[in-house]
Formats: structure tokens, C-alpha cells, sequence
């Protein structure tokens, strides 16, 4: 099967039912502590992040398509809300620009001319492809970096996956002293431990994505096409404990099950830099409710600085929060 049939496939079946986790990421047990007297005006609340050497808010619609029949106008009109809340933006899988396809699917900067357009490689591809070549990539569509995806779990129950990951590590160096944008190492959904992150900063790599369990469950949707062995459709580290196991490593993309604002502020006060997600918009997009969704996220996300009394990121990221339930017990 080619590239290009498989993204398409991942599409149509991201949209549809069961394909997520049946644990969730661990926002679900976390409560910001209220605070009744912030002493603060909604309108002094500034929520902002550097991130890719450009000014955001702190969100990012992560990697998702690229290369197949719809995903043109996908790409286009997500970057386009992106680019009009002010939101990073994470091109899908550029696999299929390598094998040929259309690089138009891609080509978002004229929509997104001033936030972070950030392009997107397999660890497996990058074992097999000469750095120029993905240098490439990332000057093809003016991308301000590329991330590189790790998908061991997904490739281990693909029908056609790739199952040698020797030297992605060594590969990851090499792509970071080559190139002179920043490079981030994701995940797709099972998480990054405290281990891999330190390798990584070692690598030179300068933003994690923890994309963590509790979300879209790589393993799940493999399996609606088809893929095998069953049992590993909850398998990972949960969102919320892989963001606590790198923050103090690298800047953290915290993403992986992050369904409101109210998630995406919890991710930033357990210590991601930036909250991020990609089955919601994906689905607000075929809702044609994404323009809705993306304000509604960015008010949530305003409205829990408002109501623990900060004013910036710099007070979110330490706002008094309690924790129960089998967060608790992973912590302890
Ligand atoms: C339809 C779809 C396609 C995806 N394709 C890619 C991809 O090409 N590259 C990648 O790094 N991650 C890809 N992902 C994984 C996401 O970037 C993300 O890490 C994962 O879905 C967890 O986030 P979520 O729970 O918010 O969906 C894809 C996700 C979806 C839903």
C-alpha cells in the first residue's frame, strides 16, 4: 500500500469512533485550586510563548496530514485557523514528498505566514534518507523546523511496518548538527519518558512532544486496518505523567488526549511550554465548527488563568492544583 492510501485511511478513520485510549491522560485527575480573589482584569491576562523563535499563543495543532487526496485542503484550512488564533501549526508526515507525491499538500506559508509551521519525518525514514534530502523538506515548504515522529508501538501493529529502530537515536544527532533550524522529537500517543528525553537533549534535539497515552491510540487505529497483534490498544505513558518526566529535561509540547482549553492549561501548569492536540481539530474541521472550537479552547484556557489568579505563563505553570486518583498513585 502506498504512502499516500495509508494517510488517507488514517483520516477517514480518525473520524470515526474507537480509535482512542479507554484510560484518558490524566487531566481528568487534576483540579486547579480556585481562587476567589485573583485581583486581576480578564483583559491584563496575556497568555504567550516563544516557541520556533516566534511569539504564540500557547497552542499547537499537531502533526497530522499531508501527501493524500483531501489533505490539501485540510492542511489549508487548519493552518489558516491556526495562523488567525495565533496557534503553532504542525504539518502530517512529509513520508510521501520523498516517495514522490504532491508537495502542494503542504504548502501552507501563504496562510500562515507569521506563526510556526513545523514540518514532520519518521524516525524510520530518517535511518534511510540523506540529510540534504530532508533539509529539503523543510526549505520546500518554508517550515521553521521539522519534527521528527517516533511510532515504534504504531509500526509494531501496521500491516506493512517498518521494525528495525537501530540508530534512530545516532540518526537524530546527526539531523540536528546538519540543519540550522530546530528540530522537536514526538511521540504519536505513547508518551516520552525522563530517559529518552535526556538522550534527546544530548542528540542536540531542542523541544519534546510528549504526545502521551490517552488520546488517539495509534494501536487501535492500525488495528481498523487490519493491523495485529490486539493488546495494545491502551498501551503507553499517560499524558500528563510523560510532561512531568521532561519538563526539567526540555522545553515540553504537551499533547496526547488534551480535549479543552481546560486540558491544554492543566498541561501547562503540570510544565509544557505549549499545549497541543490534533483528533479534535481534525474532527471540529469535518464539523465545520473549527473556528468555534478554536476560540473556545483559547478562552478556556484564559478563563483557568483568570480563576487561579495569573496573570502570565509564568504564574500558570505554578498555579496550586490537587490530584487524585490513579494519577496519585503513578506520582507516588
Ligand atoms: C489523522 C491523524 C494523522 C496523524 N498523522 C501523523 C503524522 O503524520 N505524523 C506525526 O508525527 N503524528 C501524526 N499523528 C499523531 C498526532 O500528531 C498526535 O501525536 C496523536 O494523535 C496524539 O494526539 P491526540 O490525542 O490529540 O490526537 C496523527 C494523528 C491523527 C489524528
Amino acid at each position: 500500500m502506498s504512502t499516500k492510501s495509508r494517510k488517507q485511511d488514517h483520516l477517514e478513520i480518525c473520524a470515526g469512533e474507537g480509535v482512542e485510549h479507554s484510560r484518558k491522560a490524566g487531566f481528568e485527575c487534576m483540579d486547579f485550586l480556585h481562587n476567589p480573589l485573583p485581583e486581576l482584569d480578564f483583559a491584563e491576562i496575556r497568555l504567550e510563548v516563544q516557541f520556533f523563535g516566534k511569539k504564540i499563543f500557547p497552542l499547537m495543532m499537531t502533526a497530522m496530514t499531508g501527501g493524500g487526496d483531501s489533505s490539501r485542503k485540510i492542511n489549508l484550512e487548519l493552518a489558516a485557523a491556526a495562523e488567525k488564533h495565533g496557534f503553532a501549526f504542525g504539518l502530517g508526515s512529509q513520508r510521501p514528498m520523498l516517495e514522490g507525491g504532491d508537495a502542494e499538500t503542504y504548502m501552507v506559508r501563504k496562510v500562515a505566514p507569521s506563526i510556526p509551521v513545523v514540518g514532520n519525518i519518521g524516525a524510520a525514514q530518517l535511518l534511510h534518507t540523506p540529510l540534504e534530502k530532508i533539509g529539503g523538506l523543510v526549505s520546500k515548504v518554508e517550515a521553521d523546523g521539522i519534527a521528527v515522529h517516533l511510532n515504534v508501538l504504531q509500526e509494531m501493529v501496521q500491516p506493512e511496518g517498518d521494525r528495525n529502530f537501530k540508530g534512530v537515536l545516532a540518526a537524530i544527532g546527526k539531523l540536528c548538527d546538519s540543519l540550522d533550524v530546530p528540530v522537536l522529537v514526538k511521540e504519536t500517543g505513547a508518551g516520552i519518558g525522563r530517559d529518552a528525553a535526556l538522550k534527546l537533549r544530548d542528540a542536540g534535539v531542542e523541544w519534546i512532544d510528549v504526545a502521551g497515552g490517552g488520546g488517539t491510540s495509534w494501536s487501535r487505529v492500525e488495528y481498523w486496518r487490519g493491523g495485529s497483534p490486539p493488546g495494545f490498544g491502551d498501551w503507553g505513558m499517560p499524558t500528563a505523567v510523560s510532561i512531568l518526566m521532561c519538563k526539567d529535561v526540555l522545553p515540553v509540547v504537551g499533547s496526547g488526549g488534551v480535549r479543552s482549553g481546560v486540558d491544554a492549561a492543566k498541561a501547562i501548569t503540570l510544565g509544557a511550554s505549549v499545549a497541543g492536540a490534533s483528533r479534535p481539530f481534525l474532527l471540529a474541521y469535518n464539523e465545520k465548527r473549527l473556528d468555534r472550537m478554536c476560540e473556545d479552547w483559547k478562552q478556556q484556557m484564559m478563563i483557568c488563568a483568570m480563576l487561579t489568579g495569573c496573570r502570565g505563563m509564568d504564574a500558570l505553570k505554578k498555579a496550586p492544583f490537587a490530584v487524585s486518583g490513579w494519577l496519585k498513585d503513578w506520582l507516588e
